[in-house]
């Protein structure tokens, strides 16, 4: 029996159908409210607006809950791999053996990038950033490597072509811009391995493979991989309702993820507590600053707009933090900068009230220092790991026979209708 609720405007009374998800979360479905009433909704960001239904990722922000597919964010950090986590989002399933052999042998087979690919990196000014250079490459694929689109066998090898290749193009870019020699990857590499090591391998000293460190990038990625209908899939949904390739759906993905209240977060807060402890400022001073009106400085890393208590792989990244700078032998004082704004704000009136708390961006550049990932780089991070669920959710929406070209409305505010004036009367 379907739920409604009862819109009454002027002398008429609207009955709008209500949508109940596999979680208990309601909605009004307004897909006809113009047609009825000749009103649209307005929503500033989205706030109160669903999208899309999705059957992916549930996200609970006043429990802090995470799950990929009905597992626990947790769960999956604790017990599984980032290549089983990608194909999870995207085939809805944790794989078999012979699904993630299967998987496996896809990524080895797709993770060479075409070699004339490799003059466009002398392209780009050496100061690039490389956000745009990924996004730029990423969007290059389309043209070395044409899908046919709606073929299932096509689509499997272009998927895990762009998980693979992803992975090949950003330790290109880091190599390419610093002279250094290119290290292509190794069949008997696993995922993250063969990353590191296309990172940080050189002919005259060998990388040495640490375990903790691959689990250590292994569980950041993972705790990336998808996070329903933020900004950056949401531009993947958006720009591929076009019916666009998934090379370029993707490359919009990463432009709207390198923003500083999205995803390139992660590098400001590295770049916000660096300041902090370069110009020894008083923590109070930093709070201040932040809860000040007048002044356009946040507190980078804290606050998020469906999480009102902790952001569930905070937790998870900021014990990461700890267990990887032990193994390592490191001490970095931005973590104890970290750890003592976290306790200052957190127990402040101003962020209590605004429910603001660390989120991920918060404690993930930490990890990413430890392993030698340079700042500029750590969005790029973040970029490999939400691209399986930017693709998940780009399959699902292509799979989904509701699913139209996104167009929103609007509530025009302009001059009213008034007559051309010839420049000689102006
Ligand atoms: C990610 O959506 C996702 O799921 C994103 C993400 C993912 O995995 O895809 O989780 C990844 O992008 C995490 C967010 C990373 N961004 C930052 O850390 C940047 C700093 N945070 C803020 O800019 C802000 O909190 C946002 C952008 C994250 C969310 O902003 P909203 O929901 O639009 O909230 P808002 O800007 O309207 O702020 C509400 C109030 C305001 O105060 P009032 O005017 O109501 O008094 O809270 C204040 C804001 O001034 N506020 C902050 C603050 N964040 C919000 N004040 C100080 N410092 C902050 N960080």
């Amino acid at each position: 029996m379907t739920e409604h609720v009862k819109l009454i405007w002027q002398d008429k009374t609207f009955e709008l159908p209500v949508i109940t998800g596999s979680e208990g979360e309601k909605a009004i479905d307004i897909s006809k409210l113009r047609q009825m009433t000749g009103m649209i909704t307005m929503d500033s960001g989205f706030a109160n607006t669903g999208s899309c239904k999705s059957a992916i990722t549930f996200m609970d922000g006043e429990r802090g809950i995470l799950r990929y597919r009905g597992y626990p964010i947790d769960e999956l950090a604790e017990h599984s791999s980032f290549r089983e986590v990608a194909y999870l989002l995207i085939n809805g399933e944790l794989p078999t053996r012979k699904q993630i052999t299967r998987f496996s042998v896809l990524l080895n087979d797709h993770s060479l990038v075409h070699e004339d690919m490799r003059s466009f990196f002398g392209s780009f000014p050496r100061a690039s950033h490389p956000m745009g250079i990924l996004s730029s490459m990423v969007n290059a694929l389309k043209s070395f490597y044409p899908y046919l689109e709606g073929e299932e066998e096509e689509l499997n090898a272009t998927v895990a072509r762009l998980i693979s290749k992803i992975r090949t193009l950003a330790a290109m870019s880091y190599k390419i811009f610093r002279g250094h020699t290119v290290v292509y990857p190794r069949p008997d590499l696993s995922y993250c391995e063969n990353f590191l090591n296309m990172m940080f391998d050189t002919p005259v000293r060998p990388y040495e493979i640490d375990p903790d460190i691959v689990q250590a990038l292994s569980v950041f990625l993972i705790l990336h991989a998808d996070h329903e209908q933020n900004c950056s899939t949401s531009a993947v949904r958006l720009v591929g309702s076009g019916r666009v390739n998934l090379y370029s759906a993707i490359s919009a993905g990463i432009a709207a993820l390198w923003g500083p209240l999205h995803g390139g977060a992660n590098q400001a807060v590295i770049e916000m507590l660096t300041n902090i402890v370069e110009k020894d400022i008083p923590l109070k001073d930093v709070v201040l600053r932040a809860k000040d009106k007048s002044d356009p400085f946040r507190l980078m890393g804290f606050g998020h707009r469906v999480y009102k208590t902790y952001d569930p792989r905070t937790k998870i990244m900021k014990k990461m933090c700890d267990r990887i700078l032990t193994k390592l032998n490191i001490h970095d004082p931005l973590l104890d900068v970290a750890k003592a704004l976290e306790e200052i704000a957190v127990n402040d009136s101003y962020f209590i009230d605004h429910n603001l708390y660390p989120n991920i961006d918060f404690y993930s550049g930490i990890v990413l220092r430890a392993i030698g990932i340079p700042t500029n780089m750590f969005t790029v991070m973040f970029a490999i790991g939400r691209l399986p669920g930017w693709i998940a959710q780009w399959k699902e929406s292509m799979d989904d026979p509701e699913w139209r070209l996104n167009r929103p409305r609007q509530i025009y505010t302009g001059p009213t209708k008034r007559a051309y004036v010839p420049i000689e009367e102006r």
